[in-house]
């Protein structure tokens, strides 16, 4: 157990839909290192909220199915009590409900020691918005992935048709700029890039050369005293 906490971390945080999860996931391939999509714990949370029809400002109920959430990870899929949830996180119904309930304090600190239980040797990428600043501060490498509005709007409405998913471009952008706002406003943990952290604009850039980066990155803060 005290190992786990030596294990290096390479934090990738940013807006919605700026590359991060494939970029991470990748990363975490090439390293073999484990992998966090911190995204999808809130996700869970939406999605369980939804399901029990519970309101999204009745902040104690929300609490409360934040703790006794029965949720699972195990080679790409999600599990929410037992049944497949891969594809049903991502609609924007839950998309949006995530950020809201991501504002709750209380959400936030029932999460925390259930992400930073994913830190095992050999290492872990991290992708969420505040795995440099909160959840991982003490991460070997920080990075701020962003890409404008209208990319990252483009980058959504080509993953959502690829899984069969009707979307508007318009309604896109318009929601993904509330969800920037919201998140970046929020009081607790918001979204910004912290200090210490890198910030690579990933506008017009392939994955690929987003990927060779930062492993080039990585392999110099490893040398770095
Ligand atoms: O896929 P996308 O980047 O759009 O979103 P995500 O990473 O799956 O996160 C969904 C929502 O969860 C975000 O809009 C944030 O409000 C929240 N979130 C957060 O607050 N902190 C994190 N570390 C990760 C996600």
């Amino acid at each position: 157990m005290g190992d786990n906490r030596h294990a290096p971390v390479i934090a990738i945080d940013g807006p919605s839909a700026s590359g991060k999860g494939t970029v991470a996931r990748l990363v975490a391939d090439k390293l073999g290192f484990h992998f966090l999509d911190s995204g999808a714990l809130y996700r869970l949370v939406a999605l369980a909220a939804l399901q029990s029809k519970t309101n999204l400002d009745d902040t104690l109920s929300i609490e409360h199915i934040t703790m006794k959430i029965n949720g699972k990870f195990c080679s790409g899929e999600v599990w929410l009590e037992g049944a497949r949830v891969t594809e049903a996180i991502r609609n924007e119904e839950v998309s949006a409900a995530a950020s809201r309930v991501a504002a709750l304090p209380g959400v936030r600190q029932a999460l925390l020691q259930r992400q930073r239980a994913f830190r095992r040797p050999p290492g872990l990428v991290a992708d969420g918005r505040d795995m440099g600043s909160t959840v991982f501060p003490d991460a070997e490498l920080k990075i701020f992935l962003t890409a404008s509005p209208e990319e990252r709007a483009r980058r959504r409405y080509k993953q959502l048709m690829e899984k069969g998913m009707r979307a508007s471009m318009i309604t896109l952008l318009q929601e993904m700029r509330e969800r920037d706002a919201r998140d970046s406003a929020r009081a607790v943990a918001p979204l910004q890039k912290c200090e210490d952290a890198i910030e690579l604009d990933t506008t017009g850039l392939p994955v690929e050369a987003v990927v060779s980066k930062l492993l080039v990155l990585y392999a110099k803060a490893q040398k770095a005293p």
